[in-house]
């Protein structure tokens, strides 16, 4: 099963505050999106890569990604209101039968019928089913090895899996008062990372269902698929606030030492 990876790169990072899209934010030598891009570039059986932008910072952001090496094609697109719109336009990107081994990014713009650049058969991969790999770009330093446990998963037959933590805080179900309601065991609960992965028709019919969820996973779970938790990763972390991005210097500062 070939891979296709979306990376959501196109919110505004209000709690960063940073002042410009949170996927721009430089830490270690590079934006938070190259730092992403880099390492899902990497991805076994990879043929293509849909990074979603900031409408505002569309062309910035295809610059740097031409500037970033890269094996197969790597679409451009602008983003929407919410994450799920976001990874919708990723989703609508995505090229069927591709194979070929272009090393250009190219943008929306591009319409040229990628069938005609490539001398694979484009039927194997139109019959063949994808895995679709959705990633938070603020989730910038999540190891490789997350990646390829997800794809695995899929390719062993789950529709979707997601990379996730056991949780450290005893957590509370509280109402609207902010009474506590129960107590979940804690031994049973998951904090989940990116990326999250999906076979590519399921994905794609989750979001053409119009039911509406804070993450693809949980869209996949409302139409009654099973979701399989896998392991996550510490690196996995999310930088969200300015003391996550303090987290994320430090990352790289010990990467370096
Ligand atoms: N995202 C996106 N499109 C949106 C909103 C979010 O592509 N309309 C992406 C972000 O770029 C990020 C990921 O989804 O990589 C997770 O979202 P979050 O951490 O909430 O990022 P922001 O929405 O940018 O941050 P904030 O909520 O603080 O504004
Ligand atoms: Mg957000």
């Amino acid at each position: 099963m070939s891979v296709a990876v979306i990376i959501v790169a196109a919110g505004s990072g209000s709690r960063l505050g940073a002042g410009l899209p949170k996927a721009l934010v430089e830490v270690g030598g590079g934006t938070l999106l190259e730092h992403s891009l880099r390492t899902a570039l990497q991805v076994t059986g990879l043929e293509q890569v849909a990074v979603v932008a900031p409408t505002s910072h569309l062309e910035t952001v295809t610059e740097l990604v031409h500037g970033v090496r890269a094996g197969c094609v790597v679409h451009v697109v602008a983003g929407g209101a919410d994450r799920t719109a976001s990874v919708a336009a990723g989703l609508a990107a995505l090229v069927d039968g591709l194979g070929d081994d272009t090393t250009e990014p190219r943008d929306d713009s591009d319409t040229s019928d990628p069938s005609e650049s490539t001398d694979a058969d484009p039927q194997a991969d139109l019959v063949e089913p994808q895995v679709v790999l959705v990633h938070d770009a603020a989730r910038c330093f999540t190891p490789l090895e997350v990646y390829e446990r997800v794809a695995d998963a899929v390719r062993e037959g789950w529709v979707a899996v997601v990379p996730g933590l056991p949780v450290v805080d005893t957590v509370k179900v509280v109402d609207e008062r902010g009474v506590v309601h129960s107590t979940p065991p804690r031994a049973r609960l998951r904090a989940v990372q990116t990326p999250q992965g999906f076979v590519r028709s399921e994905l794609e019919a989750a979001h053409a269902s119009g039911i509406s969820a804070t993450d693809d996973a949980a869209l996949l779970e409302q139409l009654g698929h099973q979701v399989l938790v896998v392991e996550g990763d510490p690196s996995a972390f999310k930088v969200t606030t300015p003391a996550d991005l303090v987290r994320a210097q430090r990352h790289t500062a010990s990467l370096s030492t």
